[in-house]
């Protein structure tokens, strides 16, 4: 009997098939089980050669049950790894590169072309207080300048001053850099500043570059210099040329709005030329700028005397709309592929 028993364990082919011998065996009816039960008819003696025999028989065929089991299953596994294997190698079709957003990507080229003038990258909070985005620029609390600005400001304290704000430019970075650092200083601060507007030209977020150098005797002349160098990299021609336009801005003194000339090419704005020069262009406003006023220098723990300097400030997605001839603002935000596919920015 347990030759059998054993046999057909180890003929097996499935797990139904072990299950089936199992049944067979151990189960109520099963051949084993009866044997057990002739144990309690039998006379002490017989019992104690009888006893030991059927219950080492019932641990066999319980043993060599599980260790079929266990056979197959693993035959079954191997064999799914076996048929189942993907290989992690292949390259993955249908799922698009990313790529750089394009304004991220002028911010990169901007940071390049000012790195090789020597002007590191500075950052400030997002969330400013009232004193860096205004006071500390001459923006006292009663000026004008902060109605024009369209701010979000966070709730009032308990006192009842208006402490925290979304930082409406990035000109804060300015008083930032000048608090911390001894001059001679030169950086850009790129990032996102934010005011209540909203239309084709104007969202509630927009990013911005400032410029900022402080050095002893700066003049106009360095400034100019400094952005006609900048424009001519950023838009890579030769034949940028610059107005300088008298302006006011409370932190700079004297001021100017800086336009460049462009040329009507094919029903669009191209930057480069001379409108002075032809009748088939015009210029355009790209920068606010001037040379630092003597207060904020002062408000900075500066001597105003001693450190002199310029600052600029302009819209990053402006840029980039007018290098790579966008016209609509708000696509820049709207995440739609399509839009940046058309202008050749997305696989
Ligand atoms: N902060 C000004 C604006 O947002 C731009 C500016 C920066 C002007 C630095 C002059 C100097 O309009």
């Amino acid at each position: 009997l347990r030759t059998d028993l054993l046999g057909s364990i180890e003929a097996a082919a499935g797990l139904d098939a072990v299950e089936a011998v199992r049944v067979q065996a151990l189960g109520k009816q099963g051949v084993v089980t009866g044997l057990l039960k002739t144990l309690g008819g039998m006379s002490p003696e017989a019992r104690q050669v009888e006893g030991p025999r059927i219950h080492a028989l019932r641990e066999a065929v319980t043993e060599a049950l599980a260790a079929r089991k266990a056979g197959l299953e693993k035959a079954a596994l191997d064999a799914r790894l076996a048929s189942e294997t993907i290989d992690m190698t292949l390259p993955v079709d249908g799922v698009p590169a990313g790529s750089v957003h394009p304004v991220s990507q002028v911010m990169d080229e901007l940071a390049e072309i000012f790195a090789d003038l020597g002007f590191a990258v500075a950052t400030g909070p997002e969330i400013e207080d009232d004193w860096h985005n205004f006071t500390a620029l001459n923006i006292p609390e009663t000026h004008p300048a902060r109605a024009m600005h369209d701010t979000f400001y966070f709730p009032r304290e308990e006192d009842g001053s208006q402490k925290y704000l979304l930082r409406t430019h990035t000109s804060p970075v300015q008083i930032r850099t000048m608090v911390q650092d001894k001059p001679p200083i030169r950086i850009i601060a790129p990032g996102r500043v934010y005011r209540s507007d909203s239309d084709a030209t104007h969202t509630p977020m927009f990013h911005q570059i400032e410029g900022l150098v402080i050095d002893k005797g700066i003049t106009l002349g360095h400034l100019k210099w400094t952005l006609e160098t900048f424009l001519k990299a950023f838009f890579e021609r030769d034949d940028i040329v610059l107005r300088l336009r008298p302006s006011y801005f409370p932190f700079t003194e004297p001021s100017a709005e800086v336009d460049v000339g462009f040329t009507w090419q094919n029903g669009k704005r191209v930057i480069g030329g001379d409108p002075r020069k032809s009748d088939n262009g015009g210029w355009m406003e790209v920068l606010g700028s001037g040379m630092v006023h003597r207060k904020v220098i002062e408000s900075c723990g500066l001597d105003p005397n001693e450190w002199q300097g310029f600052a600029f400030g302009t819209g990053v997605d402006r840029l980039a709309m007018l290098k790579y001839g966008m016209d609509d603002l708000r696509a820049f935000f709207d995440g739609d592929l399509r839009w940046l596919r058309h202008y050749g920015f997305s696989a």
